[in-house]
């Protein structure tokens, strides 16, 4: 039998209500915030993600679904959807004006993972992006937006982790400080490292490795090496975060895994999820329009992993909300052209219900009924034809009572299953 392929799953039934819910949740939020759908295509060309997310991220160096397409073109499955936005802001010609432009996406991407809880090779992002405001109010006024979805879904525990890496010309200090730091502890970090320290020395602070993150104790710290700029930048930030009551704490640490940042990064991580997984990420990123060849646009955007956060909500809230429909089951042959037209005139009402249309015995069509979790079933036969009512069985109860036809409407959207 054919099964899906490793690392990407279907979504059906309990888990797809969640990511309804979600998604209904987002698109609210956000469009009062003002933002704007974006749709992208799920294959951009290679270069679009080598130049972003960075060629010595593990993303580009390992977990990309790449390939020639018969054209000869290097394409790739959109690992992550910020590059493919400005790619597209920047084709379009989006951000001409210095306007601020708010988008928002959701969609799936492919990373070639090793599979954990929550981590899949085919999921979900919704994200948000913003171009064209380089101030810290910017990032306030989107991290306001990424708290009222979170909290409207109901988690409320949740702390923002925080910290700035800083711009290409402040780097420089850093790096030295935190070269020599680890040149006098080499041999206590892994290969991996030791190449990190070489071609990108921030990634070090983020090494998944035990023994590397308990060899950073005491490491010179980003923040402290900041132009005055960004570190009034961060400041600030942090102000604002304490005046609006987002809940944060600054992690030094914190870097990400994409290359594009600069100032802000930042991370929610959920306990639900296991050691070291980020329920979301994002963080500001100034210089990636203009290096994808685009204006000088500043930007900053976040995407939450839609798979992790309904995982977390079932556990937090359990079963996602699911009015089940009622069912009309016709009896007979007459009964049948009925109760089609009983059923459109609900359905032209509103009412949820399913349609028996199989024909056939009432129990065959009980049994279904039950397997499928209904909870009133309407029964019309040719005793409820001539007097205009209908059967109604309450599933949970076994009672059953007679309805005029009349009021069927009205009953149904005043139940409660
Ligand atoms: P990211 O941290 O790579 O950032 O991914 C964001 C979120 O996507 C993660 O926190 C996680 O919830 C989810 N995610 C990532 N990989 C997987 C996986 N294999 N399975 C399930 N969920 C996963 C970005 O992608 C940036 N584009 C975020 C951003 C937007 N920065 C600025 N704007």
């Amino acid at each position: 039998m054919a099964q899906s392929v490793k690392g990407m799953r279907d979504l059906f039934g309990a888990e797809l209500r969640w990511f309804q819910h979600i998604e209904e949740t987002a698109r609210r939020v956000f469009g009062r915030h003002g933002y704007g759908e974006i749709r992208t295509p799920i294959l951009e060309e290679l270069d679009v993600f080598k130049r972003s997310v960075g060629e010595s991220s593990d993303i580009v160096n390992k977990e990309m679904y790449q390939f020639t397409d018969k054209g000869g073109r290097e394409v790739v499955m959109r690992p992550e959807n910020t590059a493919g936005v400005v790619r597209a802001a920047i084709q379009h010609k989006l951000l001409q004006n210095n306007d601020p432009v708010l988008f928002y996406y959701i969609g799936q991407q492919f990373r070639y993972e090793r599979m954990q809880t929550g981590r899949y090779r085919q999921f979900w992002q919704i994200g948000a992006e913003s171009f064209g405001v380089a101030t810290p109010e910017s990032e306030a006024e989107s991290l306001l937006m990424l708290h009222s979805f979170l909290t409207e879904l109901g988690l409320k525990s949740l702390v923002f982790s925080i910290n700035s890496v800083g711009t290409p010309e402040s780097r420089p200090a850093f790096h030295a400080a935190f070269r020599a730091f680890f040149a006098q502890r080499a041999d206590r970090f892994c290969e991996d490292c030791h190449r990190r320290i070489e071609t990108n020395p921030l990634r070090v602070l983020d090494c998944k490795n035990e023994r590397c993150q308990a060899a950073l104790e005491g490491h010179p710290v980003i923040t402290d090496h900041l132009d005055e700029a960004s570190a009034r930048h961060h400041a600030r930030l942090k102000v604002l975060l304490t005046e609006l009551g987002i809940p944060f704490e600054e992690n030094p640490r914190l870097v990400r895994g994409l290359d594009y940042y600069t100032r802000t990064a930042f991370e929610v991580l959920s306990s639900d999820l296991g050691a070291q997984s980020a329920l979301l990420g994002g963080g500001r990123y100034d210089l990636l329009v203009k290096h994808l060849g685009g204006p000088d646009v500043p930007a900053f955007g976040w995407a939450i992993g839609l798979d992790r956060l309904a995982m977390v909500l079932q556990q937090v809230r359990g079963e996602a909300p699911a009015p089940a429909p009622a069912l009309l089951i016709p009896l007979g042959e007459r009964a049948m052209l009925e109760a089609l037209k009983l059923a459109r005139t609900l359905w032209d009402a509103g009412v949820a219900l399913q349609l028996e249309t199989r024909g056939g015995a009432l129990k065959k069509a009980m049994t279904s009924a039950n397997r499928l979790g209904i909870q009133t079933v309407l029964i019309l036969g040719d005793g409820e034809l001539e007097g205009g009512t209908l059967t109604v069985k309450h599933m949970a109860t076994g009672e059953q009572e007679s309805w005029p036809v009349s009021e069927a409407a009205s009953r149904l959207a005043a139940r409660r299953d």
